[in-house]
């Protein structure tokens, strides 16, 4: 059903290459020191597999996002939080900017990605989390300017991007006009922009969550993602861009735990018990056919995800799917691989323990497996459902 092409297949090589021969030896080091990989990260930008997705014109190579999910799950088999990276370095914002962004736009942020910077997008708030149309940090319009005020957290990369697309609502003569995305580049220390408390993650160490402070932050005209007049129809929009990253988080999760049933297929075929090789236990045997039945059908769904995009985006309901099957495959084809070890799985001398840590996040972070469900359920049932309305329409402010 997918037959990669015969770039395909390179691409697929090369990003497999780097991974195993470059960053699988890291993912311990990078696990425990808790420190961004900027050396690495170099090798990805060299490599080309930053900014992937950036058409040509400005310097990218245009290439789809089934493309992404390709190198993406190379990387996270080998380095979860390289996976990461390629995911936040290919889709989310920069995906966002390069769909709906003006010429000036592109032309300044596509540099600092090819170059190795990977974009932060800041949705969440302490208080709207799920309920993101909640969020109460504003951009007040002042002449040429807007001025945000606001408070974000769990903002992935926060201390360590420069290119940040800021959600906030709109507001212009008093007048709430939607939620609106701001390209902030950040440039050393700035007034108004505070990176704020790191969260002590429990997985994936190697990317800093942060708060993200903005006090009067000053952000010209020029650089609202979507203008003032398609505001109503903002979020939305970035929401649907949104969707490349949830396909790309569900493949981090899938290389993840591809990473985690390789070892252990490898190890019960080694491990004696009772004068035999342990895999020769059917009990392990079922378990082992499971693992791989359950990373196939999430492979499935998200590359249907990824491929039905085409050139766009993946379709919301798609991505909600294969996102969460993959998400919750990999937290429990983590701890069955843990569990073919024996008590080897729990010893931090082998990577089974930072395995189970690592797949915890993708159901939580990205739209929980709990919203995405909600999702799923009003795309099947074509309707609304109420769990996510509380009478009003968050984007308008309005009763309804
Ligand atoms: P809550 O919304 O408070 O949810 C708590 C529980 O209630 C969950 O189980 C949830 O499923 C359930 N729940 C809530 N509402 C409903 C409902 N209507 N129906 C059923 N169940 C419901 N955010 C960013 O903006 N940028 C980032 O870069 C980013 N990176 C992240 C990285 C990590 C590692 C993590 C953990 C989070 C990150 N986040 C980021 C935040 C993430 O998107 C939120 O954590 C997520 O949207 C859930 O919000 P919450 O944590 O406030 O949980
Ligand atoms: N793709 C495309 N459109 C989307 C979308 C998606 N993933 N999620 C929402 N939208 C659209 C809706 O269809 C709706 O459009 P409409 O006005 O034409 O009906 C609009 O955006 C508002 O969505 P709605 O579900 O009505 O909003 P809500 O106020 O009930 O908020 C969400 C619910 C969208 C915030 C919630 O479902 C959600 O996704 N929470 C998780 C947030 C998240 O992923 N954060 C990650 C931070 S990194």
């Amino acid at each position: 059903m997918f037959q990669l092409s015969k770039d395909q297949l390179t691409l697929q090589a090369k990003a497999s290459e780097l991974a195993k021969s470059v960053f699988a030896q890291q993912a311990e080091i990078i696990d425990r020191t808790e420190e961004y990989p900027w050396e690495n990260v170099k090798k990805l930008a060299t490599a080309g597999f930053m900014g992937m997705t950036i058409p040509q014109c400005y310097g990218g190579q245009g290439l789809s996002y089934f493309d992404v999910v390709l190198v993406v799950e190379q990387m996270a088999r080998a380095c979860a939080t390289m996976g990461r990276i390629s995911v936040e370095a290919n889709m989310g914002a920069i995906g966002a900017i390069m769909a709906y962004g003006s010429e000036e736009q592109k032309k300044r942020v596509a540099p600092y990605v090819l170059a190795g910077d990977k974009p932060a997008i800041c949705i969440t708030e302490p208080e709207a989390g799920s309920a993101a149309t909640d969020m109460t940090t504003t951009a007040v319009k002042h002449g040429d300017e807007y001025i945000i005020n606001g408070t974000k957290y769990w903002i992935t990369g926060g201390g360590v991007s420069r290119i940040h697309l800021i959600f906030a609502r709109v507001i212009e003569d008093g007048n709430f006009l939607g939620i609106g995305g701001f390209i902030f580049i950040r440039d050393g220390e700035q007034d108004g922009f505070r990176v704020g408390e790191r969260e002590p993650a429990m997985g994936v160490r190697g990317i800093p969550e942060t708060y993200l402070h903005f006090e009067d932050l000053i952000v010209s005209r020029a650089m609202l993602v979507i203008p003032p007049e398609g505001l109503r129809r903002g979020f939305a929009g970035l929401m649907n861009a949104y969707n490349a990253q949830r396909v790309g988080a569900g493949t981090v999760a899938l290389g993840i735990a591809q990473g985690a049933y390789e070892t252990a297929l490898e190890y019960v075929k080694r491990r004696q018990q009772f004068k035999r090789p342990i895999a020769e236990f059917q009990g392990l045997q079922w378990m082992i056919a499971d693992m791989s039945i359950a990373l196939n059908a999430a492979q499935a769904l998200l590359y249907k995800a990824a491929s039905n995009a085409g050139d766009g985006f993946p379709d919301m309901n798609e991505a909600a799917q294969g996102k969460i099957l993959a998400a919750e495959t990999a937290i429990k084809v983590t701890n069955d691989a843990l569990q073919l070890h024996g008590s080897m799985g729990y010893s931090r001398n082998l990577p089974l323990e930072r395995h189970v840590r690592d797949a915890r996040m993708f159901t939580i972070a990205g739209g929980t497996a709990q919203i995405l469900r909600t999702q799923v359920a009003s795309n099947e049932l074509s309707m609304k459902l109420p769990q996510t309305r509380d009478g009003f329409t968050r984007l308008s402010g309005k009763k309804t």
